[in-house]
């Protein structure tokens, strides 16, 4: 399948909305996609032909650090590649404007991601207790430096 990656604007929130409520147990609201579109790093991909979103990621840039905020791939295409492609884009963006260091935090039963993560050289660097609700659970920190 071709896909292509473009910034997220307000069209694709209804969709986005769905997938989030679909994928998550604490999914963000409608107006935290917007501070991402308005203020922050927000990119969907996208299947080239028919434009259905298969996946975004968000992140929010504090100096020379991004942290990777959101990353979501639509269930019946995981496994297929494309967070790794959604991680692999963002890294890039952000190296062309000199950004070199990555944040993030992740539930700590989140293998699948925890994994993605490690494939792109990710460390655990601590851990946040309690840090997530619904249901509570710990976040595991990682850093990577480029
Ligand atoms: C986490 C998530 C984005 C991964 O996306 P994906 O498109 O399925 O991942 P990819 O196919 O690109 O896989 C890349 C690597 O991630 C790891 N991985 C992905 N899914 C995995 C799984 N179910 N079990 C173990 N490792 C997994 C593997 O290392 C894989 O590399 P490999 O195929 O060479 O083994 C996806 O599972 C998802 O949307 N989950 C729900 C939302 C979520 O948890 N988001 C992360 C919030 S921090």
């Amino acid at each position: 399948m071709g896909t292509e990656i473009r910034k997220m604007v307000l069209k694709d929130l209804p969709e986005i909305i769905k997938m989030e409520k679909e994928l998550f147990t604490a999914p963000w609201s409608e107006y935290m996609f917007l501070e991402e579109i308005n203020n922050h790093y927000a990119y969907i991909l996208v299947n080239k032909g028919n434009k259905e979103i298969i996946g975004y990621v968000c992140g929010l840039k504090l100096f020379d650090e991004l942290s990777i905020t959101n990353l979501a791939v639509k269930k019946e295409f995981q496994r297929c590649g494309f967070g790794e492609k959604l991680i692999k884009s963002i890294i890039k963006k952000l190296l062309e404007e000199k950004c070199f260091k990555f944040f993030l935090e992740v539930r700590e039963s989140n293998q699948p991601a925890i994994k993605l993560y490690e494939k792109f050289g990710f460390e655990q660097i601590g851990i946040q207790v309690n840090y997530y609700n619904n249901p509570v659970e710990n976040a595991v920190m990682m850093k990577l430096n480029l």
